[in-house]
């Protein structure tokens, strides 16, 4: 099978070498490069673009090799019911099949000062854990200083992802990955589901340092991420110490309006070349780009993935969403086209 794109000149080819059963309705898809490696950081994910009635469609799964073991590039996803593609790559991908990739992205990445960090908390749920997998085996190999702990949320092990190669990692790794497995058919109702209460118990359980230096990081549905981050904020933690990956693409976002509706220029530089054009509210950035057929990279268009996250150099961009985006990130200049509209005159903006 060879899902082709309409444009295919400006993306990625991947080839699958293998294909792995991990549970019942989740798999992980090995690749082998047919063009050029593609170069990631442990925690990105990989967005693929699928061709359906001569239109493009995206979409994004999170890489679960580590690039620290040099393992081969590798995804791992779940059958969505429903699902067009998850269900396309589950039922129907093969050995040989040839996908197309705009390559790595995304920010749900280690730090720049890691060294200076002493404690890594995962909070990770279902198959939330592709991510945080690829991030855990990099943190144990590459950064011998760190203590690393696992909160990992399943409806039983049956259906857990990666039991295995956890269970042999906390072995290997004995005094510096700790793992609690929470079950929620447990018949011990006080360690079955993540919550608000036994959050903060398992963190004075597990932690070795003050809960506020602590980085964590958060992946799973919806509702059990807004959960962990509320938990968090109670508990002290500052919202720089979380980092978090959404994979939900779906659930609406508030619609408000910005400040300014007004049309301005954009100059956009992409991969070397220069773009003007012009953006008006209710078109963001990227729609208005898109429709220049402007090779510029998005995946969720909901201000949730930083596939989109650009350098604004000179001007203002107002966003009307943003869930990756730091204060940090913020004050540096980045801002995502998806959910951004120039306000109060002209951008220019990098990707
Ligand atoms: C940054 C990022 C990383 C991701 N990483 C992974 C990963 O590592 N592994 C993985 O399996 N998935 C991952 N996803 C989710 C994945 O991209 C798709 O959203 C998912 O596979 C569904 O796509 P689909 O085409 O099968 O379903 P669609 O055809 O888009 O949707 C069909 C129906 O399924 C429901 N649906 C869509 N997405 C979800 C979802 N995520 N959970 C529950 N119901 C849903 C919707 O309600 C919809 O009605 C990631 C998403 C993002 C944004
Ligand atoms: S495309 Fe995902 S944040 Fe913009």
């Amino acid at each position: 099978m060879e899902v082709r794109p309409t444009d295919s000149n400006i993306y990625k080819l991947l080839r699958i070498s293998a294909i792995r059963q991990e549970t019942q309705d989740v798999k992980t898809f090995i690749f082998e490069p047919l063009d050029i490696k593609i170069p990631y950081s442990p925690g990105q994910f990989l967005t693929f673009i699928f061709n359906h009635h001569h239109k493009e469609e995206r979409r994004s799964f999170s890489i679960s090799s580590s690039p620290a073991l040099a393992e081969p590039l590798s995804i791992t996803l779940k059958r969505i019911e429903n699902g067009a593609y998850s269900r396309l790559l589950i039922d129907r991908t093969q050995v040989g099949d040839i996908l197309y990739t705009t390559g790595a992205a995304g920010l749900f990445t280690l730090p720049a000062d890691i060294a200076n960090r002493k404690q890594l908390f995962f909070l990770a749920a279902g198959i939330g854990i592709t991510p945080v997998f690829s991030l855990l085996k990099t943190a144990l190999h590459e950064y011998h200083h760190l203590q690393v702990v696992l909160i990992y949320s399943n409806r039983h092990n049956k259906e857990t992802v990666f039991y295995n190669d956890l269970v042999a990692l906390e072995k290997k790794f004995a005094g510096r990955l700790r793992i609690e497995f929470l079950f929620s058919n447990s018949f011990d109702l006080s360690r079955a589901r993540l919550s608000k209460w036994l959050l903060p118990t398992l963190i004075s359980e597990y932690a070795t340092v003050a809960k506020e230096d602590i980085l964590y990081y958060i992946c799973g549905p919806f509702t059990y991420m807004r959960m962990a981050i509320i938990s968090l904020q109670e508990q002290g933690v500052p919202d720089a110490n979380i980092r978090k990956e959404n994979f939900d693409t779906v659930t609406a976002i508030p619609h408000i309006l910005p400040p300014d509706t007004e049309p301005h220029n954009v100059v956009l530089n992409v991969q070397g070349q220069q773009y003007n054009f012009t953006v008006q509210y209710p078109q963001s950035i990227l729609q208005a780009a898109k429709k220049l057929h402007i090779p510029i990279p998005y995946s969720c268009e909901t201000g949730r993935c930083g596939s989109c996250s650009a350098l604004c150099t000179t001007g203002t961009v107002w966003l009307s969403y943003n869930e990756v985006l730091t204060d940090t990130d913020l004050a540096a200049g980045k801002v995502l086209t998806c959910t951004g509209y120039p306000v109060k005159g002209n951008i220019t903006l990098t990707v």
